[in-house]
């Protein structure tokens, strides 16, 4: 068997209603650059990253506008979830792929990744039977709320982390259960839903998912190093 390589396969056909833009979050920009250039020159940056796939929607009117990267392919096969996307770019990518390989699948919308958190996913996670993601262990106390917005309990916050991505796991093994799963809102949990335990690295603050529109300005600084 080959030695397994890294990917990384970045969704980016999402429309990020929650932003309130005309433009989708993923080309908002970020100190003059789209949030997704600047998650595609961090996978350049990284001498571990064999090949670099960005699967966007049929329709994508800006992706041309995003100079052509080294290492890096567009596939216009993005779905109407995230699940879809992701798993239409595995599909996609298949026949350029080992079945062992490691993809890394990344938020187009997490712009503060950087080329040292991918290392330390890939140093925690490459000899592991499983795979494993980014996460952060939950600091604050967690409300469980009724319909009405009022706490009706307290979750235990122990053992508790919230997902970031990249989550990384082998390219078969991925397709197959992202496939045969239920509806996920990452790849963690379809591996779970297998009975199989993913490996938690602790990622970091400045990886936090661009959501809103005063996120931007969070994740410039971020990016200028002032956060
Ligand atoms: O909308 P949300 O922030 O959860 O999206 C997370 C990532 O998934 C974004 O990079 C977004 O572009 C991508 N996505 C996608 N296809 C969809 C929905 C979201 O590739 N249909």
């Amino acid at each position: 068997m080959n030695l397994p390589r890294f990917i990384a396969l970045i969704p980016a056909a999402g429309v990020g209603a929650r932003m309130g833009a005309t433009v989708p979050k993923q080309y908002a920009e970020l100190l003059g650059k789209p949030m997704l250039e600047h998650v595609m020159d961090t996978f350049v940056d990284c001498a571990q990253i064999h090949q670099i796939f960005v699967v966007v929607s049929a329709d994508d009117a800006y992706i041309e506008d995003i100079p052509t990267k080294s290492r890096t392919q567009i596939l216009r096969c993005g779905g109407a979830t995230r699940q879809a996307s992701v798993t239409n770019g595995l599909q996609a990518m298949q026949s350029q792929v080992n079945a062992n390989d490691w993809v890394l699948v990344h938020d187009a919308a997490r712009p503060g990744l950087t080329v040292a958190l991918i290392n330390k996913l890939i140093a925690a996670v490459k000899d592991d039977p499983v795979g494993g993601l980014l996460a952060m262990p939950v600091v604050d106390t967690i409300k469980r709320s009724d319909a009405h917005g009022h706490a009706d309990h307290t979750v235990s916050r122990e053992h508790l982390w919230a997902a970031q991505t990249p989550q990384m796991f082998k390219h078969a093994q991925l397709l197959s259960a992202l496939q045969t799963g239920s509806h996920v809102t990452d790849e963690a949990s379809a591996i779970e839903a297998l009975g199989l335990k993913p490996t938690l690295v602790e990622g970091s603050p400045r990886n936090f998912k661009v959501t809103l529109p005063h996120d931007v300005l969070l994740a410039e600084l971020y990016i200028k190093g002032i956060a």
